[in-house]
């Protein structure tokens, strides 16, 4: 472990913490599907086939991922499609599962104290927009994590030991308090699709301001998901590295020259099926 660029590549070894003890108290079995992925694959297949209307199809994308009713310019366009790329447009499937939870952390008697702040039966989130074309300024709504998960001790741990990265990397701010987004995340491929990407927008920021990118929990039968940071400044590569179970990736990032994507995933050995990887990822945001 060490800072560079305000990166701190860690393995939760480090903090006491083993791998085998957070698969087992974090079970990823029971997480639903990110439907917010299908609409969102669609818009982006629209865009490309109608680049002319991407005006009007970025004024009605919210409503239409928010409704169960097509807006009328989006049906029209759908409508207009060849029979090879409507069926294209309804194929598309969801990639991973996800779940939510949040916590407020804050500095009370010289220690960290990790409190669950409990989520609403689905959490609105965005991102900010990294170009136009960015998807993730939209509004999507994800369920909570299982609340035995969110009130698991050695979440709670792994928390502290990020927010006192950030303290060690940013020792001028003095924080006393920091909001964390916990995002659960499971990523799955079956022999049906080529590849599944943790990150379909590209190079990208948060809009937060640490992050930890990846954590990865478990992986199965899969190969990629190199997680790739780039120093726009320096227009190049400042890392890659392909996180191990119990390895994580922990940065700056609003504000920052630090940009970050995730290589997608493929199945190892087509005959077993089916792959997935499993990560936790985190938003560290200053309150105070
Ligand atoms: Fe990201």
């Amino acid at each position: 472990m060490g800072i560079k660029y305000k990166i701190i590549q860690f393995n939760i070894n480090e903090f006491g913490v083993n791998i085998d003890a957070v698969k087992k108290e974090l079970s990823f079995e029971s997480l639903g599907w990110d439907k917010n992925d299908i609409k969102l694959s669609q818009l982006r297949f629209l865009i490309t086939k109608y680049i002319n209307d991407k005006k009007t199809i970025l004024q009605e994308a919210q409503c239409f991922l928010d409704g169960n009713l097509v807006p009328n310019s989006i049906q029209e366009l759908i409508s207009s499609l060849s029979i090879e790329d409507q069926r294209k447009f309804h194929a598309y499937k969801p990639f991973r599962k996800r779940g939510i939870s949040r916590f407020m952390v804050e500095y009370v008697n010289k220690k960290w104290e990790v409190n669950h702040i409990i989520l609403p039966e689905l959490t609105e989130f965005s991102q900010h927009e990294d170009h136009p074309l960015d998807l993730r300024k939209l509004i999507r709504r994800f369920p909570p994590m299982d609340r035995t998960l969110s009130h698991s001790i050695l979440l709670k741990i792994l928390i502290k030991k990020c927010v006192e990265m950030l303290c060690e990397c940013e020792p001028q701010v003095k924080l006393k308090k920091v909001e964390v987004t916990c995002h659960q995340i499971s990523l799955l491929i079956d022999s049906s699709t080529l590849s599944a990407c943790n990150s379909p927008e590209g190079l990208h920021q948060d809009g937060s301001n640490y992050i930890v990118s990846a954590l990865v929990i478990d992986k199965y039968n899969i190969e990629g998901g190199t997680s790739e940071l780039y120093c726009i400044e320096k227009k190049r590569i400042i890392k890659s590295h392909t996180l191990e179970c119990g390895e994580g990736l922990f940065h700056i990032d609003k504000n920052s020259t630090i940009w970050h994507k995730v290589t997608p995933i493929k199945l190892k050995k087509t005959s077993l099926g089916i792959g997935y990887r499993n990560i936790l990822g985190f938003d560290f945001n200053y309150i105070s």
